[in-house]
């Protein structure tokens, strides 16, 4: 054989080994070569490509994205090399590991730190004279990537050690970089909006956004930094986890506070178990939990074999994805006309939740991910709720799978669908689609808009399938005789969903804004432009760059609304509600003035007294906004019961925690 069919050879083993260790890795929660060993394959892999560019297919490991490495940051050699750890997958694997640790210190118990282990991207700050000198990524370990631009973005990453705890000339601090659940969610339902591919999980979301050439994008992405290790030191020394970890905040560097102390395997094993149980409560995403030894002299003498510590452990929980076949594709269209194409899989079991449908978002995110109806597909919770394909398994495929192609005409009316220049999503551009109406009656007729008991999915695809209803203000046409004749429906609670109706004939502001669906007004936002404008009348005139200077309204949201008012169809749809009898009344539009005007609030934990939702309704009605995690700009944190580490953070941050009772007495006092 010449040297060419040799290397074909070797590229094709390499991709199918590769493929194997990725569904071990992605797929089985359990690998079985080390990051070092999978890293060499890849780069052999790579090389080979390099020399063979007519052999790189869409179907190679390395075609797939996220993986080229960046030249475009300068490289950083660690001082000290940063390490990877060995897995535990069981309970026992954990006992295994500290009955190691016994033997080969001749020590019992012995004292670990168990933390939860964060799921972002590991950095190493280093400080030199108090003053953050650079940032890197963790890289290979030995070399990473110079992201100090980035970093210092991150407003808990200080630029400057508090002296409280004094100046060493040399402080090197490691850490995760990762996002919190609800951010990463709402990041990902921002680019749906602007028809981007999200993120799959939270890890990519702060590893995309950390290794991003223009730190403008970094400072958008609400990352965070916790640090749990340090590197080189000069002029302090640390003799353990737990002085570390309560040293290191006095000089204004976050890390987790949650952890256990643990003297021996079982307390070991009891910090895992209870992380698992409140795992899902947790406010970021974690895979398992680190044990370490606690003492530093200890590590040492325990020494550190290949890449990895012999001293700590991760224990990983059970795995989190499952393999599904994508049985079919259906394309729904939403409110604003986006076609949104909905994998039907067969039903699978992922964290005790059964999964029969994902979104795919768009057309290009089936393309890129080569996702084919019949295939084997990997299936995860990602941000814990939302299920979602992460990808194909192509080595299973048979033959019989069937590409997907976006349709030409709309699936619920049959006009025909655009996909604008520069645009991800496929538009049915027909407002009086059926699909779309109902979707925006739906909103429409929704809680925080315009809260008419009664109307729900069934009821609406029968006022729209026999055209009862064809705009907004038919609903406020309908009368007893006409419902009490639908499915379901006979003469009493047809007047009850009249009555209903007429109830929310006055409606203020806000609320009205909120309910038309305006493309980027969320309830929020409709509340700020209510206040702002004062009435409809002068909010279709206001200007895009008037509203820009509303506090916390962008260029975007601006546009969507100078878009929304001058478009003809809504301008109809507006008066028709007025000839419908709808009035939009000032009553309810709140202050802003009071102790709660333009406060920032974040709540946690249970509330015993009111729903979440009850509580967000009393604090906006009284001016203030209501966000999903704690920030330097949040005012108050109101915790519940059980209250998760939001409550930690604030104290950390200096934001006021209030019980319930006193968030109660505030809202009292303000209105
Ligand atoms: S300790 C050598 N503690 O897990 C020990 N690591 O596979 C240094 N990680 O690269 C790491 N949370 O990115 C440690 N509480 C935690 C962690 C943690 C997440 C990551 C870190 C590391 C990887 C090891």
């Amino acid at each position: 054989m010449d040297a060419r069919s040799d290397d074909r050879h070797e590229i094709d083993a390499l991709r199918r080994e590769i493929a194997r260790h990725d569904v071990r890795y992605y797929v089985l929660n359990r690998p079985t070569v080390s990051d070092g060993e999978y890293d060499a394959l890849f780069t052999r892999l790579l090389e080979l490509e390099r020399l063979h560019p007519e052999w790189v297919t869409a179907d190679s490991p390395t075609q797939r994205v996220g993986t080229s490495p960046a030249k475009e940051f300068a490289p950083v050699r660690h001082r000290h090399p940063m390490l990877s750890l060995a897995n535990a997958y069981s309970e026992d694997e954990l006992r295994d590991f500290d009955r190691r640790m016994r033997d080969l210190l001749d020590q019992d118990p012995i004292v670990y730190v168990a933390e939860p282990k964060l799921d972002g991207l590991s950095v190493e700050l280093v400080y030199e004279r108090g003053a953050l000198a650079r940032a890197s990524t963790r890289g290979d370990g030995a070399t990473g990537e110079d992201v100090t631009a980035n970093l210092r973005t991150l407003r808990t990453v200080p630029l400057r050690l508090d002296p409280a705890g004094g100046t060493p000339p040399l402080l090197e601090v490691r850490g995760e970089v990762f996002i919190e659940t609800a951010a990463f969610l709402a990041v990902n339902e921002r680019r749906a909006d602007d028809g981007l591919p999200p993120f799959a999980n939270p890890r990519n979301l702060a590893a995309g956004s950390l290794r991003q050439l223009d730190p403008r994008v970094t400072a958008e992405r609400p990352l965070r930094l916790a640090c749990y290790d340090v590197g080189a030191t000069d002029g302090i020394l640390f003799e353990s986890q737990q002085e570390l970890l309560t040293t290191l905040p006095r000089f204004g560097l976050p890390v987790n506070p949650l952890y256990a102390v643990c003297s021996g395997a079982e307390d070991a094993v009891h910090f895992y178990r209870r992380m698992q149980s409140e795992r899902s409560s947790l406010p970021y995403e974690t895979d398992g939990v680190v044990v370490k030894i606690d003492r530093f002299e200890l590590r040492r003498s325990a020494g550190t074999v290949s890449r990895s510590p012999r001293w700590a452990i991760a224990a990983k929980f059970p795995a989190e994805r499952a393999v599904a076949r994508l049985l079919d594709i259906r394309v729904s269209v939403g409110r604003t006309g986006v076609l949104t194409p909905v994998a039907t899989l067969e039903p699978v079991r992922v964290r005790g939740v059964e999964i029969s449908s994902a979104t795919l978002h768009n057309e290009d995110e089936i393309v890129s991910k080569d996702l084919r109806i019949g295939d084997c597909v990997i299936v995860q919770r990602a941000g814990d709720v939302i299920p979602q394909i992460t990808a194909p398994l192509p080595e299973m495929r048979d033959g019989t799978e069937r590409s997907f192609s976006m349709p030409r005409e709309c699936p619920a009316c049959g006009s025909p669908v655009v996909r604008l220049e520069g645009e991800a999503a496929t538009r049915c551009l027909n407002t009086t689609c059926p699909a779309r109406i109902k979707q925006s009656l739906l909103h429409f007729a929704s809680k925080g808009a315009l809260d008419i008991e009664g109307i729900g999915g069934k009821l609406v695809d029968q006022l729209v399938d026999r055209r009862l209803v064809v705009r907004l203000g038919d609903v406020f046409r309908l009368d007893v005789d006409t419902v009490a004749q639908l499915d379901r429906m006979g003469p009493k609670s047809a007047a009850s969903l009249v009555r209903a109706i007429d109830g929310a004939r006055s409606i203020p502001l806000a609320r009205f804004l909120y309910a038309l669906g305006i493309p980027e007004v969320g309830a929020s936002t409709a509340l700020l432009l209510a206040q702002h404008a004062g009435t409809l009348e002068r909010l279709v005139d206001v200007g895009r760059q008037e509203l820009e200077t509303i506090p916390t309204i962008g260029p975007r949201t601006a546009e969507a609304v100078t878009d929304y008012f001058a478009n003809e169809e809504n301008r109809k749809t507006l008066a028709d509600l007025r000839a419908a009898g709808l009035r939009i009344v000032a009553e309810g539009v709140p202050t802003a003035t009071g102790p709660l005007a333009g406060k920032r609030f974040v709540f946690t934990g249970t509330l015993l007294g009111m729903t979440r939702d009850d509580a967000t309704r009393r604090a906006t009605s009284l001016g203030a906004s209501v966000s999903a995690s704690v920030s330097r700009k949040t005012d108050y944190v109101v915790a519940g019961a059980d209250p998760g580490s939001k409550v930690d953070h604030a104290r950390q941050l200096g934001v006021p925690v209030l019980s319930e009772a006193e968030f109660v007495d505030l809202v009292e006092r303000g209105s």
